[in-house]
């Protein structure tokens, strides 16, 4: 399956999927990179890999809607079967969206501490367990139907950087398990639920 990936930073999550994909039984491969930034590690590694990359500042367009066509189209040109938004820091628009697929990642147990500080807010908040979901995305903010989640412990003296970390290990793996599952079997979606492995894509 041809994967799309949308970074907005470091791109931990973006190179556990190249990793994966040197595994040719891991049916997917990244075949493009696109950011909304320039000058980000996970650009650096795309080029690194030698895939493609793209990039589409909001700044750089009147108005918002024409940001969501060009981005789409961008996109588009790659033919993804999956757009995988990893630490992607914008919402997608509907051009996206009606066209493709989309999976992203949150570093939360969600629906608590959705947006941008999911990490921080729970820790503000004195969670002792908190996580990473992967889930569909939607025309919202981190509400799409929920794929999988996995629990991570927060310890009495984490700070944001060494609690995310600790959510993005288990964020990666669990990230590079769910693209593979959904283009090696399929999915559908019935309301709120994902079913994996209901055939092909
Ligand atoms: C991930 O935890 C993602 O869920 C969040 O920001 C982080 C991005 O990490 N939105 P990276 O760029 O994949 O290293």
């Amino acid at each position: 399956g041809r994967l799309v990936v949308l970074v907005s930073g470091s791109g931990t999550n973006l190179q556990a999927l190249l990793d994966a994909s040197t595994d040719p039984s891991y049916g997917a491969r990244v075949v493009a990179v696109g950011a909304d930034r320039e000058g980000i590690e996970g650009l650096a590694r795309a080029t690194k890999a030698q895939i493609p990359t793209f990039v589409e500042k909001l700044r750089d367009y009147g108005t918002r809607a024409e940001w969501d066509a060009a981005i789409a189209a961008r996109i588009a040109a790659y033919e993804p079967d999956l757009v995988v938004s990893a630490g992607f820091m914008k919402i997608l628009g509907a051009p996206t969206l009606d066209a493709f697929p989309v999976l992203n990642t949150h570093p939360a147990l969600l629906p608590s501490f959705p947006g941008a500080h999911g990490v921080r807010d729970a820790l503000a908040h004195g969670v002792k367990v908190t996580g990473c979901t992967v889930m569909l995305a939607d025309s919202g903010v981190d509400t799409g139907p929920i794929i999988a989640q996995e629990a991570v412990p927060v310890l009495p003296d984490d700070d944001e950087a060494v609690l995310h970390e600790r959510i993005k290990t288990v964020e990666r793996r669990l990230l590079v398990d769910i693209v593979g599952r959904m283009v090696r079997e399929g999915w559908t979606v019935t309301g709120r639920i994902v079913h994996l492995g209901t055939g092909p894509i």
